[in-house]
């Protein structure tokens, strides 16, 4: 992949800005009508989950600016502008969720565990690499989920969604490779960090499946092994850093590197399973 600099990500975000500006606000009609309870309470969930990741990007991107800005006030842009697209998309949900007869919920056990977890986290590689697998997590389940709904306004949303979130991911590679300490002792305790989180995560569609599994019909397996495989695609990719997901992990759950890479390669040029930009 070609080399991308901050001020390329500076110039995608600017652009991307003026188009979100450009764009205005549909209004949402009425509140839809679902073919039962259990369904539209596993879509608010599901959504849910999504605004709590929004309000938590928006907070930790503009954090990660202001302990930068002081010695590169340009990628202290580009994280002022990442944050402020979580937060419009933070102000959509906020509208749709009465659209599909949600609101906005208490934060679940081990939500709330998890962020609580992100919230005290200081450390600029820890956030960052943070960021990266939320991010990772979220366009993986977005674009999973699109293609099993019909209902226009849920397409929209989710299209939004997926679109954004697969061009944060690269643009938090660039970030960690950026913003991670060059001191040996960091990168390896970054590397551990990175293997319990991963094998953390690849566990979550355990948890998520009774609460959201009807609403976007992914069984556990099939969304672990994809957010391992997304996973370790993303963080191979920080260069220098020697980051992937853990041989066991990917073995317990029959993710092969190599299959990957063939399935990839298989795919309609244009349709990456991570958008660049
Ligand atoms: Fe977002
Ligand atoms: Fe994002």
């Amino acid at each position: 992949m070609e080399e991308r600099s901050t001020s390329f990500w500076l110039r995608a975000l600017r652009a991307r800005r003026a188009r979100i500006d450009a764009g205005g606000s549909e209004e949402l009609v009425g509140t839809l009508k679902w073919r039962s309870p259990e369904l539209r309470r596993a879509a608010a969930k599901f959504f849910n989950a999504a605004f709590r990741a929004e309000q938590s990007g928006l907070k930790k991107a503009h954090e990660l600016a202001d302990m930068v800005r002081d010695r590169d006030p340009e990628l202290a842009e580009v994280l002022v502008l990442y944050g402020d697209e979580e937060g419009w998309h933070e102000e959509l949900l906020t509208q749709f969720l009465p659209h599909i007869g949600a609101e906005i919920e208490p934060m679940g056990r081990i939500t709330s565990l998890f962020y609580k977890a992100y919230g005290k986290a200081t450390r600029i590689d820890t956030i960052v690499l943070t960021n990266l697998l939320f991010e990772t997590l979220g366009a993986t389940t977005y674009r999973m989920t699109l293609p099993k709904i019909e209902e226009p306004a849920i397409r929209k949303m989710l299209s939004i969604l997926s679109r954004d979130e697969s061009f944060h991911v690269p643009l938090n590679i660039h970030l960690l490779e950026k913003m991670s300490s060059k001191h040996p002792l960091a990168r390896l305790r970054l590397k551990l960090q990175c293997s319990l989180l991963v094998s953390t995560m690849v566990l979550l569609p355990w948890a998520s499946r009774p609460k959201t599994g009807i609403f976007d019909g992914l069984g556990a397996l099939e969304l672990s092994r994809a957010y391992a495989e997304n996973m370790d695609r993303a963080l191979r990719r920080a260069k220098g850093l020697g980051l992937g997901v853990p041989w066991i992990v990917r073995r317990a759950l029959g993710v092969s590197r190599r299959r990957t890479l063939l399935r990839n390669s298989r795919r309609r040029p244009g349709k990456p399973l991570l958008r660049a930009a």
